[in-house]
């Protein structure tokens, strides 16, 4: 009995040493610590045994045990070096190397998606507009019939910028504002897309991103429909995601367009995601640009840049598209 925890502790000090991982040290600590262990066993045979044996075995076995968890301590913190060391080696980048031919770069997974629908749309008869990052509260929201105060504010949580008065400067919360500039700048007919980067106060998740991209679509002409704005929708999903994909519209509300929609897009054996807005323009938002509601009719469409590029190409998480690690930019 008296040699018992010198033996018990021996057999746990070359188990220890024996361990090469982190997980098996974990088990063996279990096995040699935890409440079938050899140690516990024998301490739970002390009460049988006179009182001066008991004092004896119970110190030997009290040293044991400590003996025991420091070595347990001091070779996890040896191995997860090891193990981390191994993984760095392997996750290692050499930034510095010199290859030659050197390799040639390319545009990023989500301009490269915007140069693509640039060309479908270009492809189906529209111009290219652009419009300002930072913008005053009357493009933004106001011309787009949503005045001050309106509820539908709190639809985009708005990054307001220090400039002039305050709540009249703001990070654009969507392309929409590009509709009111080309309607000022242009007569109709309009047939436009403005891709381009906006910003929220979201939290980033898998699908959201505080500063992302859309691509708003604008037509004004004579005798436009809703059945114009669904048929246009539908040619560009198969245009972009290929015939095997679904796409559906939900009706919705915004306040720059009646009726207004929402377009869902699911891949073969996949979920519906949103992809984006639209609707027939409100005759709120031409009157403020100096259409004629009763002479012109028009559509509008707002959809992410950076979901869409998530769907066609299979992505789990649009953070990934900001992480800049070259081994998920490289596949694209
Ligand atoms: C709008 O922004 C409207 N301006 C769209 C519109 C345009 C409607 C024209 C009618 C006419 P919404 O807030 O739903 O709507 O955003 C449109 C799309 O932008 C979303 O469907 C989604 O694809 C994308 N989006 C929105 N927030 C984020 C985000 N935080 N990260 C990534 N994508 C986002």
């Amino acid at each position: 009995m008296n040699a018992e925890p010198a033996r018990i502790e021996a057999d746990a000090l070359a188990r220890i040493a024996a361990a090469t991982t982190v997980d098996a040290l974990r088990t063996v600590g279990q096995e040699v610590l935890g409440k079938r262990s050899e140690l516990v066993g024998l301490r739970k045979q002390l009460g049988g045994l006179d009182e001066a044996t008991r004092k004896a075995v119970g110190q030997a076995l009290h040293a044991t045990t400590q003996a025991i968890q420091a070595a347990l301590v001091d070779r996890e913190s040896g191995l997860e070096e090891t193990e981390r060391g191994a993984r760095y080696e392997t996750e290692r980048l050499d930034l510095t190397e010199v290859v030659d031919p050197l390799p040639v770069g390319h545009l990023h997974i989500v301009t490269q998606t915007w140069q693509d629908l640039e060309d479908i749309f270009v492809g189906m008869g529209y111009g290219v507009a652009e419009g300002p990052e930072i913008e005053t509260d009357w493009y933004n929201f106001e011309a787009l019939n949503i005045p001050d105060s309106h509820p539908a504010r709190s639809m985009w949580d708005t990054l307001w910028v220090d400039v002039g008065e305050p709540g009249s400067m703001l990070l654009r919360t969507h392309t929409s504002n590009v509709q009111i500039h080309v309607m000022q700048a242009q007569t109709p007919p309009i047939y436009m897309v403005a891709p381009g980067r906006t910003y929220r106060r979201d939290t980033t998740d898998a699908t959201h991103l505080p500063v992302f991209h859309q691509i708003e679509g604008l037509v004004v002409d004579r005798g436009i429909t809703m059945a114009d704005l669904a048929g246009t929708i539908q040619a560009f999903t198969q245009a972009y995601f290929g015939q095997d994909f679904e796409s559906r519209l939900r009706p919705s509300y915004f306040p720059f367009t009646e009726p207004s929609a929402e377009f869902d897009i699911r891949p073969p054996g996949g979920d519906w995601l949103e992809l984006g807005g639209c609707g027939m323009v409100h005759p709120n938002v031409f009157r403020h640009v100096g259409i004629d509601p009763e002479e012109w009719t028009g559509f509008a469409f707002g959809f992410g840049i950076d979901r869409l590029a998530k769907v066609r190409y299979a992505v789990d998480d649009l953070r990934e598209f900001v992480t800049s690690d070259v081994r998920f930019l490289e596949q694209f």
